[in-house]
């Protein structure tokens, strides 16, 4: 399902403990928030995710114009924005403008999808991270056409998803049937492109924190068919627990990164 700022009618902001089936969290509900920062203060994704787009950054050869599309409350825009000239934030979900407005007050944002937003300018890099879970898989390359298309020459375009053979993005794969594939998308894609994986782990203490984040994952994903409650926490007990203690499960990353030749180059076509 496209997310285009409309509230799902199923999402919810507080756990009901009763429920039967995995619940999808309001972004800015209290139970969003919890299980993002449980999520948070158990993995190692969010650092590294910043280590590794600092790096791509470092090595751009311009660092004048940065759009990031789908821009959320503005983590990865908040890392990237003071070594860019101008920052563009994308964000079609209205209720996480107020947060993305806060969080990166120099940017400039707009309220818009990738298909819908209007760009008069060339990025020097444009990222798309954590975005496409929200799009139907049939449009995702369509997305990226549009995003390359707002790069300057030189310019890169990343794309970060959670790679599928991560622990989360099985359990998604086999309790639900989808599956999210950046490599797919990068066969399909008719421009040169690299692919990096950087593993990442959650590790909780408790069965009650490893559900919350395996619910969490779920609200990430395009589903249709949920999981009842009981069968995921089955499957985290199952699989997940950690002889040494605990819960351990991997959320490892994929990036995916592709650059716009230089002017002489596109000469030289
Ligand atoms: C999981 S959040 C990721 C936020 C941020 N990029 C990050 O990594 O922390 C996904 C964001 O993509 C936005 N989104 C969903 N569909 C989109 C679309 N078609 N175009 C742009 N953004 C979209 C959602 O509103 C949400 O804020």
């Amino acid at each position: 399902m496209a997310c285009t700022g409309r509230r799902r009618s199923s999402v919810v902001s507080t756990f009901d403990v009763t429920a039967r089936r995995v619940q999808i969290l309001d972004p800015l509900g209290r139970a969003y928030r919890q299980a993002f920062e449980t999520f948070v203060a158990s993995t190692d994704q969010v650092r590294l995710a910043k280590q590794y787009l600092t790096a791509v950054v470092d090595q751009l050869p311009h660092r004048r114009i940065m759009i990031d599309a789908g821009a959320g409350e503005g983590g990865p825009t908040r890392w990237l924005a003071p070594s860019f000239l101008r920052t563009i934030a994308l964000e079609p979900d209205p209720l996480r403008l107020p947060g993305l407005r806060t969080n990166c007050p120099t940017a400039e944002v707009l309220p818009a999808t990738i298909d819908q937003a209007y760009i008069d300018v060339r990025a020097d890099l444009v990222l798309c991270c954590h975005v496409l879970y929200h799009l139907p898989r049939s449009r995702w390359a369509a997305n990226v056409c549009r995003m390359l298309g707002w790069l300057a020459p030189e310019g890169e375009l990343v794309i970060v998803l959670e790679n599928p053979a991560s622990d989360n993005m099985r359990m998604v794969a086999e309790l639900s049937g989808v599956t999210l594939d950046l490599a797919e998308l990068a066969a399909q894609l008719d421009v040169p492109c690299t692919l990096e994986t950087v593993p990442s782990t959650v590790h909780t203490e408790t069965l009650e924190d490893a559900v919350t984040i395996a619910q969490f994952v779920f609200g990430f994903a395009p589903l249709n068919a949920l999981p009842d409650r009981e069968t995921l926490t089955d499957y985290v007990r199952r699989r997940f627990a950690d002889p040494a203690g605990g819960y351990t499960f991997t959320c490892t990353q994929d990036f995916l990164r592709l650059r716009r030749p230089g002017f002489h180059q596109m000469d030289a076509r």
